[in-house]
């Protein structure tokens, strides 16, 4: 068995979902925007992309070439207008004006022509590759543990898989294309006004100067400032996010006015930091428009002095000049390239953040087939999760024998969801082991584990799909009969009148659902089709006394005929189980017969009189 890398390490930016205070003081995790070096490699973290950039690796040619004969053929019309002053109308010869202004016209139109190609080739990439960015993304996310997901927030994963990847495919559609174009525009007119007129070609070139230190500083600043706009935007994207599913306790505490102005205080970060971003981009693009119309008054006075010492000829000067006018645009449009290049560069590290990450629970080398009796053993297990240093469990030691149903009762807090979560492998112990069937989890493919265990956890998940694509979701291929059998033992009967049926569509966009249906329908996707193994964790905690006892009933033949670990707070729900496991702070207390473990053990006695004390009034 190797050592699973620990997941905490390969989280370069945890934004915890714990952290629920304003953005400021979220701003200081580790790799985020403000003391780190932002930049390692600029190009290398851009030719990542190439992974998926390969597959559209034609389009991209055709992007190029189309947007820079375009630009080509834009230069080439001063020329043209030089010739036309130089030639027929310095000449004085009206009719030879046709053939140049022919010839103009055929590069406006192959222009407009290369314009409509890039658009078409730049399409096709862009958006070709951010779907196949988004899909591996997404497939990544499902595929990182579960503790990946408990240290990142929803936002910031949200605003990468959204606002991120839009970032990346600007980026890929018109900067990089233009950047490319732009500097070999660039670079052609320079050397065609060195042709034109040689000093005062090497002085425009001198003049560019400024423009290339500028970009310099504007990479170093702007890279920077991109970083942090979008890291907020992903930590108000939390904000959103929280405030809209927990909109209920939010109205119900009145707290609308503090969410709002918290909210307020998260938007004005934001806004800061956008408009910080935007100063240094506005300082840098009044030096890029401010400096060519310098450049072309200077030109202007001095290629007329020229022209009057007749070391250029009218012609050549009208050339130079549209050409120096040519350069106002693309130097311009440079400035937008390097931003939307500055911000494609964070974009890309914020995504490879994620795509970086080891999933810590994958796979075993070898894999061993789940070949034995149907029993899970906990042997000396103990469990710390990733973000501290706490151990949850501290030498666990159980076993549940093949056919057997065995209780987990302990007060809230003592590790019984996480025990339970430990038999699936949604996280891997930090010492011990965890056998099913005889294997040590570790040792099992994941798909052959995790389809012979079921599982219903506390919070009864539901998606937004139909019912019977819900219950479908423990066991793709049931058959309608199993599917009805799940429904009746979890006393879902509820469903079938429902407005369309098991067909219905429930979830978020969906009908909305009782707390107790929700847990009805989760516990029938967790018997679908007689599982060999069952966890359940307090499946019956949001049923009334009266379901729960319907409930009961129909369980108690599933659990007779599979293996099961079942959290429970209620003796009713304890007296499904064979034996009774008592955790204590992270141990097991004792193991006995509910009837023993309340004669012999006070702590137990405790924890269920409450309960007990609880369904008398109930019933009375
Ligand atoms: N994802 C998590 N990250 C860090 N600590 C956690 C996480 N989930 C639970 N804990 C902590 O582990 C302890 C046991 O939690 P849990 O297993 O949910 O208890 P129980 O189900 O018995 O109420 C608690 O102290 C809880 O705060
Ligand atoms: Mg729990």
């Amino acid at each position: 068995m190797s050592v699973e890398a620990d997941p905490a390490q390969n989280k370069p930016l945890p934004p915890s979902l714990a952290e629920s205070g304003s953005v400021a003081s979220r701003q200081v995790l580790p790799g985020s925007a403000d003391e780190q070096q932002i930049r390692p490699g600029a190009f290398a973290t851009l030719w990542r992309l190439r992974r998926w950039g390969s597959h559209f690796r034609w389009s991209i040619l055709t992007m190029i070439l189309a947007a820079t004969l375009a630009m080509s053929a834009q230069t080439m019309i001063p020329l043209i207008i030089g010739r036309m002053v130089d030639g027929p109308i310095a000449d004085h010869n009206p009719s030879g004006i046709w053939p140049l202004a022919a010839l103009a016209l055929l590069f406006g139109v192959a222009e407009a022509l290369l314009f409509g190609v890039r658009r078409f080739a730049m399409t096709r990439a862009s958006l070709g590759i951010e779907t196949e960015i988004r899909r591996d993304l997404f497939a990544q996310l499902q595929r990182l543990p579960v503790a990946f997901h408990d240290g990142w927030s929803s936002g910031q994963l949200l605003s990468r898989i959204s606002t991120d990847l839009g970032t990346i495919q600007r980026f890929i559609g018109y900067g990089f294309v233009f950047l490319f174009a732009n500097v070999v525009t660039i670079l052609v007119v320079l050397i065609l006004l060195i042709h034109l007129q040689v000093w005062l070609g090497l002085l425009v070139t001198l003049a560019i100067l400024p423009v290339v230190w500028a970009t310099r500083n504007f990479e170093k600043h702007y890279g920077r400032d991109a970083r942090r706009a979008q890291d907020l935007t992903g930590d108000l994207a939390t904000s959103v996010e929280e405030s809209a599913l927990g909109i209920r306790v939010i109205k119900s505490y009145g707290r609308g006015p503090e969410m709002i102005a918290s909210f307020k205080r998260d938007a004005e970060v934001l806004r800061a930091a956008e408009i910080t971003k935007i100063s240094t981009q506005a300082r840098f693009w009044s030096v890029l428009e401010g400096q060519p119309q310098l450049v072309v008054a200077a030109v202007t006075c001095l290629g007329v002095l020229a022209v009057a010492h007749g070391s250029m000829s009218s012609g050549q000067l009208v050339a130079f000049l549209t050409l120096c006018l040519r350069l106002i645009w693309p130097l311009i449009f440079l400035g937008w390239n390097l931003a939307v290049t500055e911000e494609a560069i964070t974009a890309t590290q914020r995504i490879f953040e994620v795509l970086d990450t080891e999933p810590a629970i994958v796979d075993p080398t070898q894999p061993r087939p789940l070949a034995g009796a149907a029993t899970i053993r906990f042997d000396g297990v103990h469990f710390h999760y990733p973000d501290s240093d706490v151990e949850v469990l501290r030498g666990v030691d159980l076993e549940v024998r093949d056919g057997e149903t065995l209780a987990i009762v302990g007060a809230t807090g003592s590790g019984k969801t996480t025990l339970t979560a430990l038999v699936a492998r949604l996280y891997d112990v930090t010492g011990g082991s965890v056998r099913v069937c005889g294997e040590d989890v570790r040792h099992v493919a994941l798909d052959d584990l995790r389809s012979c265990i079921s599982m219903a956890f506390e919070d009864a998940t539901l998606f937004s799909a139909t019912v019977e694509e819900n219950l479908l979701l423990g066991r793709p291929g049931a058959s309608e009969a199993e599917v009805a059998e799940a429904i009746d033992i979890a006393q879902a009967h509820f469903a079938y009148d429902l407005p369309e049926g098991l067909q219905t569509r429930i979830g978020e966009q969906g009908l909305s659902l009782s707390g107790g249906q929700r847990q009805r329908l989760a516990l029938a996707r967790a018997v679908l089709g007689q599982p060999r193994i069952m966890v359940l964790d307090d499946p019956l905690s949001a049923l009334d006394i009266h379901t729960e006892g319907l409930v009961e009933q129909a369980l108690r033949r599933v659990l007779h005929a599979s293996t099961a670990i079942i959290v429970a707070h209620r003796p009713s729900t304890v007296l499904l189980a064979d034996r009774v496991a008592l955790l204590v702070d992270g141990r097991i207390a004792a193991v006995g017969a509910h009837s023993q473990l309340l004669a012999e053990n006070p702590t137990y006695r405790n924890l269920l009189a409450q309960e007990a004390g609880l369904e008398v009034g109930h019933d009375g």
